[in-house]
Order: C-alpha cells, then structure tokens, then sequence
C-alpha cells in the first residue's frame, strides 16, 4: 500500500497558545516544562518539538488522551493553527512558508479534513451538501454535482442524494462529511475523531469503509483517535501524543511489543494481543540459519537449534519442513532433503490471528511455518516465540 515515499515531513514544530509566545519558547528552551509554563505565563503549550514523517498512502493514526495535542497537531499539518516554529513539508516543500492564496489551494487539493461533528446544511439536499465546499471553492454547478455524486457513490449514499439531512442515520449523515472531504479529491485525508461520536457498530462499519476507500485508492490519510482498538484496526502506523509531545512512533506490534514509556503501556494494558496481532506479524526469521542448497533452494534453520529446517524455492515459497537430526547441509542435496520432508505439514496463513495459531503452534513438534496465502514463506512461530509475544500483554 504504502510507498515508503515520505509525503508529509514535520520538523521541530511547536505551537504556544498565547500573548507572548517567544517567551514560553524560550523558557522551553532552558528545560521548563508545560506545566511551569502554564504557571508562570497562562500559555499553553499545545504541541512540543514534533518530528515525524508520514508516508504516502498510509492510514497513519494520532492517538493519545484527551488535552494531550492531538486536535492541535492536525490543525497545524494544513496551518488551521500556525505553528509557533519548526517546518511542514508537503512532498518536500515546506508550507509554512505559504501565502494566502497558496495555502487555500493547498487545503483544496492536497489536504482535505473531516472533523467529529460538522454541519450539514438542514435545507439542502444531501448532493448539495456533498458540494458544498466545491461551491465555495467557485466549481460551477455541473461539474461540482458530478464530483459530489461520485464522492457519495464512494460513501455508499449514492442513491441518497436528493433527501435531506434529517432522513438519514446519524451514521450515514457522518458519511457525507465524509463524501464533503472527497469530493476534492485530496491526496491527504486529515480526520479528527471523525468516528467518535457514532455509535459502536456504525463506527466499526465506517472504520471498514475507510479502510475499503485508502485500499481503493491509495490515499493518505492522518486519523486522530483516542480509542485504542480504533487505531490498531486502522493504522499502519501509530504516533502516541503525551502532553503535547509524540512519545512514540510505530506499527501498533512494534508500540505493543516495546512501549516507550508507562504512558503508552497504559494505553495497550488489557489489549488481547492474541486477537490484534496477525501470525504474519509474529512469524520470525530473525534468529533463522540460512544455507543455500545446490544453488537452487535456501533451507532456513532455527540458528539456536537446528532441529528443523524450512526448504525455501527461488520464489521464496515454502516447499518442505525437514527434521534436521543427521542432516549434513553442506553435502545434502534438495532431492534426498525432499525425501525427509515431514507429509502434510502444518503451516499457518501470515493474515490469521494470532489467536487462531495458538493450539496449533503448542500441539506442533516443530516450529510451524507461517506463509503468505500465495505460499510465500514468512518464518516461523515457536512456542518460544508464542509465549514471549502474550506474555508482553
Ligand atoms: N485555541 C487554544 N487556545 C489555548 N489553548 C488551547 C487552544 N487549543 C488547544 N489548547 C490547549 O492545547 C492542549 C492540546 O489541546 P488539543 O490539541 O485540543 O488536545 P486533544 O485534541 O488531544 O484533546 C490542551 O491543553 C488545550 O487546552
Ligand atoms: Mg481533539
């Protein structure tokens, strides 16, 4: 899905709220915290030296609590909030620098923002409210009702566009704040809390949709949460927010596996990592021997034990697990490898919860291989390796 192409670049960026913000910077500078600027300035330090990047077709989340500078941070990725210093580099070009009439284009083509609770106008229809940032934006009425069509077909309202607000589901009237956003088409989607205040089987839906929507068509998009499950079903990656810094970055196995801090451990306490985390996740081939076989197969090993050995194509598919016991790798060729292959092997598919390998794994006498479900192969999970990854929940 994702590139690795860096579209979004923050660098050092602060935001103060208040009168004399060179003087809280300042203070910040000689190591004063939040809390003692707060006292002895009555400024508020809404965002604390943020660096991160985000890459282009992720869903990258903003989690953290209440206050803690998520609201803000998003605000200053399309400069609704002026950053007090640092850069905001929009593929590569720093948009702080901006004018006026840079900015709103940018905010038109580039960054789209869907908030929690936004009006819908109770006198138009449900077309017309799609389009009705296109209307502000001077698109004539035929080519913003095509565009606003399309953004509801995406949304799933497609066939709503003529009732009006008051007809439909609170679900579906967040749906088209949603279609608002993408009617321009927006290479980032910025959304904050956009889910919240929908109930929790419309939210699960509307988390399904958004997902469906980034696959299809690759966009950006910066999903701030405070709910947990929210942003481990959605992120590909997670930034946690703790009083106006980002504490930590990462996939929500890599946060889970090694929080940061107290902070972000309490946010993952009681997650059932069994359910979260995917087989393809765990699979290991970190502590894995490889040794190429007649130039034509690798036969991956367990470094630690050798006790089995993975037999591995050029395609990097899986084509025999093998008891290693008596087993020369330097003078074994893949036939007579072949021949000592386990019949009927288990393996596990690297998108199964891990939940769903749990009995297999512990009844298995070896490491089961985890591939993808064309065969690639990914690694193994040991019971070792089972065991260390729920233990850290
Ligand atoms: N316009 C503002 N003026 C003064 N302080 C603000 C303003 N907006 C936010 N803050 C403060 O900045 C901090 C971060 O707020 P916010 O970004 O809204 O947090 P979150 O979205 O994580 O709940 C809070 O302490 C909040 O009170
Ligand atoms: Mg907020």
């Amino acid at each position: 899905m994702t590139d690795n192409t860096d579209i979004l670049s923050i660098r050092n960026v602060f935001k103060v709220f208040g009168e004399d913000p060179d003087t809280a910077m300042k203070m910040l500078d000689n190591g004063a915290t939040k809390d003692e600027i707060f006292e002895k300035t009555g400024q508020t330090v809404g965002v604390f030296d943020a660096s991160f990047s985000v890459k282009k077709g992720e869903i990258f989340v903003i989690m953290g609590l209440s206050g803690s500078g998520k609201s803000t941070m998003v605000r200053l990725l399309n400069r609704l909030i002026e950053p007090t210093s640092g850069t905001i580099e929009l593929n590569g070009k720093d948009i702080t620098v901006l004018g006026d009439a840079d900015l709103l284009d940018v905010r038109r083509k580039e960054m789209s923002m869907v908030f929690q609770s936004f009006a819908l106008m109770p006198h138009m229809t449900v077309l017309e409210n799609a389009a009705f940032g296109l209307e502000i934006s001077g698109v004539d009425t035929k080519e913003r009702n095509k565009r606003a069509q399309e953004a509801l077909d995406q949304v799933g309202l497609g066939e709503h566009g003529s009732s009006y607000p008051h007809q439909l589901s609170g679900g579906m009237q967040q749906r088209v704040g949603l279609a608002r956003a993408l009617t321009n088409d927006p290479t980032i989607l910025l959304m904050d809390e956009a889910f919240s205040a929908l109930d929790p089987l419309i939210r699960y839906e509307m988390q399904g949709e958004l997902i469906r929507l980034q696959k299809e068509q690759e966009r950006t998009i910066i999903f701030i949460s405070h709910d947990l499950d929210e942003a481990i079903r959605i992120g590909d990656r997670i930034a946690i927010m703790e009083g106006g810094r980002v504490v930590q970055i990462g996939t929500p196995e890599e946060i889970m596996r090694n929080p940061a801090d107290d902070y972000v451990e309490t946010f993952f306490k009681g997650v059932d990592v069994s359910k979260l985390l995917k087989a393809g996740d765990v699979a290991s081939q970190e502590s894995s021997a490889k040794v190429l076989i007649n130039g034509t197969m690798n036969l991956f090993t367990q470094s630690d034990k050798h006790q089995f050995g993975y037999l591995i194509d050029g395609d990097d598919k899986l084509q025999g697990v093998i008891p290693m016991e008596g087993i020369d790798t330097t003078t074994a060729s893949v036939d007579a490898l072949m021949g000592q292959q386990i019949d009927g092997h288990g393996l596990i598919y690297s998108d199964a919860p891990l939940k769903d390998a749990l009995k297999q794994v512990a009844q298995s006498d070896y490491p089961v291989p985890v591939v993808e479900r064309n065969g690639t192969f990914r690694g193994v999970i040991s019971k070792d390796l089972m065991l260390q990854t729920l233990s850290h929940s």
